[in-house]
This record gives C-alpha cells, sequence and structure tokens, in this order.
C-alpha cells in the first residue's frame, strides 16, 4: 500500500505551480485527485492526464476562489464525485504588490477573499466532509511571518492571517482527529515568481541555500502532512524557504 492509497485530496489552484506539483504528488503517493483552476483549463486538463497516467483518478472543477458559493459547492462535488474526502490544500493564489499609499481597497479585499475567506470556506466545507486522519494544509508565504520590502500589505497581511486560520482549525478539529497546517514556501520558481525574473537576484541574496525553490520540494512537505507519518503535526507553521527567513 502506498500511503496515500484509497485517499482523496482536494486541491485549489492545482493547473499550475505548486498547487499542480501537489496534485501530482499526492496521486503518486496513492490519492485521487480534484483540482480547481480559474483560468487555466488546458493545464488543469493536463495535471487530469497526468494524475489518470499514475493510475488514479482525477477531477478539474472551474471555480473562482472569489467566489464562495461556488467553492463550497466544487467540494461538495468533489466529494460526490470521488466518494470520499480527506485532504484539503488551499494553494490557489495571486501576487499582490503595492504600498499603502496606493493599494485600493478592492484590491486588499481581492487578495484577501482569495487567500483567507477562500481557505476558510473551503475548510469549512471540507471538514463537514471529513472523518477521522483529514487533512487541512494552506499555502502561505514566508512573507506572513517576515516583511523584507515596502509593497506587501495585501499580500502579507492575508498569508499571515491564514496563520491564525490554521491554528484555530487545528483547535477546532483537534478532537476528530484532523489536523490543520500552514506551509510557508519561499521563493519558488512557478509562473508567479519565475527563477529568472526581474527581483530573482534580490531573493537568493537573503536565502541561505541562494537558489529557488522548486514546486516539488513543497509538494514534498504537503505529502509528508498529508500522509500517516504527519498525524500528531496541527496547528504548525512550517516555512520552506532555503533560509530565507532564518
Ligand atoms: N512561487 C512562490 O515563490 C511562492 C512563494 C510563497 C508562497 N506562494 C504561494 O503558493 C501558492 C501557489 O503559488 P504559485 O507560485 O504556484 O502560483 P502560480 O504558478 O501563479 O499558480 C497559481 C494557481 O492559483 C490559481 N488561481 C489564481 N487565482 C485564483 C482564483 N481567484 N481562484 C482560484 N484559483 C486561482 C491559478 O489557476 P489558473 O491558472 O487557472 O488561473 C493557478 O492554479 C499561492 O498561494 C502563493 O501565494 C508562492
Amino acid at each position: 500500500m502506498s500511503r496515500l492509497d484509497n485517499k482523496v485530496a482536494f486541491i485549489t489552484g492545482g493547473s499550475r505551480g505548486i498547487g499542480a506539483a501537489i496534485a501530482l504528488k499526492l496521486a503518486e503517493d496513492g490519492a485521487d485527485i480534484a483540482i480547481t483552476f480559474t483560468s487555466a483549463a488546458g493545464k488543469a486538463a493536463e495535471i487530469v492526464g497526468a494524475v489518470e497516467r499514475l493510475g488514479r483518478r482525477a477531477i478539474a472543477i472551474k471555480v473562482d476562489n472569489l467566489d464562495a458559493a461556488a467553492l463550497e459547492a466544487a467540494v461538495n462535488e468533489a466529494h460526490h464525485k470521488l466518494g470520499r474526502l480527506d485532504i484539503l490544500v488551499n494553494s490557489a493564489g495571486v501576487y499582490s504588490m503595492d504600498t499603502v499609499d496606493t493599494l485600493t481597497l478592492e484590491e486588499f479585499d481581492r487578495v484577501m477573499f482569495i487567500h483567507v475567506r477562500a481557505s476558510f470556506v473551503a475548510a469549512k466545507a471540507a471538514a463537514a466532509l471529513m472523518g477521522p486522519g483529514g487533512r487541512v494544509i494552506s499555502i502561505g508565504s514566508n512573507l506572513g511571518e517576515i516583511v523584507p520590502f515596502p509593497g506587501l500589505v495585501a499580500y502579507a497581511t492575508s498569508k499571515a492571517a491564514l496563520t491564525g486560520l490554521t491554528k484555530a482549525l487545528a483547535r477546532d478539529l483537534g478532537s476528530r482527529e484532523i489536523t490543520a497546517n500552514i506551509v510557508q514556501p519561499g521563493s519558488t520558481d512557478t509562473d508567479m515568481n519565475p527563477a529568472n525574473g526581474d527581483h530573482a537576484d534580490g531573493q537568493r541574496a537573503r536565502m541561505a541555500i541562494p537558489r529557488f525553490g522548486q514546486a516539488k520540494d513543497i509538494a514534498g512537505l504537503v505529502a509528508f502532512l498529508a500522509g500517516e507519518e504527519g498525524r500528531f503535526i496541527t496547528g504548525a507553521s512550517l516555512t520552506i524557504d532555503g533560509g530565507a527567513n532564518a
């Protein structure tokens, strides 16, 4: 038996980047997979195909994290189509950079809704369907703990808020043997933050290991938390950033 045989995982933002790597890793470990996407339908279909080639079932659901009712419905749809729900990974995210003097309320709300409100909505819907051994894993950021440059009001606030949500979920769900944890990546080579981007050298200069992480590095930690070995880890913030915050 592989570690996640007979488990079902629901991953928001599973069409690209870190979420896609998590979908593939959890499938490799034996889980059936539901992913969400907003615009990258072709990429989402590629991930579904890759999961199926691993011998697991997969579905992709188009749902915007801004639409709470649709997100709740997507969690229920995954449970209905795949038969159960064991692992929720809140990975969908957007980068937003603006300083407090020009950041609009609309942009602040958008980032908070996509990262924080949607993670609450998905966790509430998923927890109602999970049994003992359930896992809620949210992808935060090392920028939720240390803010090393200006322009991060919306992004850093939202990722820091995910830590509070995670701790509260851990307290609410622990008696049901459901864990909740936050994984905080640092610079990771994806469309959001390419290793050859304009600001990449500055990021590398902050790191103890001066290179970008790969999405599969983050996926490995998520898989550990999702597996049996992670059963007593809850309410934890796990930073995986090549030592940038050290
Ligand atoms: N890359 C980094 O350096 C880094 C560092 C720390 C934390 N993170 C966090 O890691 C997570 C994944 O980031 P990434 O680097 O993999 O980004 P990415 O490559 O840009 O992928 C973003 C994913 O989120 C989805 N998404 C975007 N807006 C959405 C919305 N409104 N509703 C639902 N899904 C939405 C995208 O779907 P579509 O393509 O279909 O739109 C895509 O699947 C994010 O939470 C990010 O904040 C990333």
